[in-house]
């Protein structure tokens, strides 16, 4: 097949078939492995969506039971990554010591839980260890007590443990369950398709992670949740949403949280999560950032016509658990672990190294010089960046 006309960001690129999730972005739907996410959200939990995941269908009350029970074990970190998490400095960024972790982790896993059709205990592994790594890092930055593991705990329980070192209410764990079901997969955004294309090499299941969290760390992607807080707080009062709007706008800013490669509508988890966002707003009588952000809705779909994303209203809901605002993108991570390892599975299952091309389109048949007969100056191709 000839090279076509180059898709930039590879756009309505159709790279492979997956039978994981399917997005229908002019309508606003989302499901996993078939279904809604709307239902999922109201009536399933992080370990049950994290089973259909995987295993591509619901699990027995049985299979969940034991699901459950290893992703509880499997929390444990071993002591060397313990002690390494312990060594860092208080000012370490939170996705930059998840990125680390997880490839030194791969350092210390026996071999049975390395690549391969049957690396599902890598994927169960690292899906449980996420949390643990975050309170680690997070409560030793905060002169606070190391965690014990609670096998007691929901994965969204032991999460909000792990940081906030106090028991959750049951609204919080139910309300941080549905953000991590929400956020556990979304076809091939860009870092599954990270993960991907690691795992479509053979390589192993931590290396791929440790690809889609540098990727899921970029403010266009993860990132933009930690950002929607930093506006909010910069607006102060509802009263001054516009005028940031407008000057932000005007110096061609882009609004984080808002916009979708692939949702043309209202995408579905922000629908959700803003629910969400006044339930516990309502609950700890505290509806600033909620009434913050639909002021924000309102003037930037006059403005551009844009739609929010899912990461507009997390981190109101996180925020008001009292969560810092550089744990939200580390919080994403630990729920789409799921997803990636679902993912990377799904693409050993069925390999072919993802290899685009590209249409070049630099100089060609230059003449080499000696770099003694080169000119002091080179011109503006060597120049165009700093050093
Ligand atoms: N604020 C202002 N303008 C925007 C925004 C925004 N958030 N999003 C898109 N636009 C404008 C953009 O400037 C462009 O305008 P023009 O045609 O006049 O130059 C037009 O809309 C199309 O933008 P694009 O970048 O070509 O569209 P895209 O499909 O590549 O963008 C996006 C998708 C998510 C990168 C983008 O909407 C964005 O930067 N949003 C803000 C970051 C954000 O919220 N990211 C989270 C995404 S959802 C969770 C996830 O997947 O991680």
């Amino acid at each position: 097949m000839e090279p076509s006309e180059v898709q930039r960001g590879l756009q309505d690129v159709v790279a492979l078939e997956s039978r994981i999730c399917f997005i229908d972005g002019r309508e606003g739907r989302l499901l996993y492995r078939g279904y809604d996410i709307r239902e999922l959200a109201e009536r399933s939990t992080f370990e049950e969506v994290a089973y259909l995941l995987w295993y591509g269908r619901l699990p027995t009350a049985g299979q969940l039971r034991d699901l459950t029970q290893r992703l509880r074990e499997l929390r444990i970190l071993p002591e060397p990554l313990r002690a390494w998490i312990g060594s860092l400095p208080a000012t370490t960024a939170p996705m930059d010591l998840l990125r680390t972790a997880v490839s030194a982790l791969a350092l210390f896993e026996p071999e049975e839980t390395r690549p391969g059709p049957s690396s599902i205990g890598g994927a169960q592994r690292l899906t449980a260890v996420l949390p643990t790594i975050l309170g680690e890092f997070h409560r030793r930055r905060s002169g606070r007590p190391p965690l014990a593991p609670r096998p007691e705990l929901s994965a969204a329980a032991y999460l909000l443990y792990a940081v906030l070192d106090r028991e959750p209410t049951e609204l919080e764990a139910r309300a941080l369950d549905v953000a991590l079901i929400l956020h556990a997969d979304h076809e091939l955004n860009a870092s599954t398709f990270a993960a991907r294309v690691t795992a479509s090499t053979l390589s192993d299941l931590y290396s791929a992670v440790t690809s889609a969290i540098g990727t899921l760390k970029g403010p266009l992607h993860g990132g933009a949740n930690e950002r929607v807080m930093e506006l909010l707080d910069e607006i102060g009062s509802v009263d001054r949403v516009e005028e940031v709007v407008k000057e932000r706008l005007a110096r061609h800013e882009r609004i984080m949280g808002f916009g979708h490669r692939v949702y043309k509508v209202e995408d579905p988890r922000a629908t959700i999560l803003r629910r969400w966002s006044e339930k516990v707003g309502a609950a700890r009588g505290n509806l600033h950032y909620y009434e913050l952000l639909r002021k924000l809705e309102e003037v930037v779909h006059r403005e551009k016509g844009l739609y929010p994303n899912v990461d507009l209203y997390s981190g109101s809901v996180y925020a008001l658990f009292g969560i810092p605002p550089d744990l939200f993108t580390p919080l994403f991570a630990a729920s789409r672990v799921a997803g990636w390892t679902a993912h990377v599975l799904e693409e050993y299952d069925d390999l072919r190294l993802i290899r685009p091309t590209a249409k070049y389109v630099g100089p060609t048949d230059l003449a080499y010089v000696p770099i003694g007969e080169r000119p002091d100056d080179p011109g503006p191709a060597g120049a165009a960046r700093p050093a």
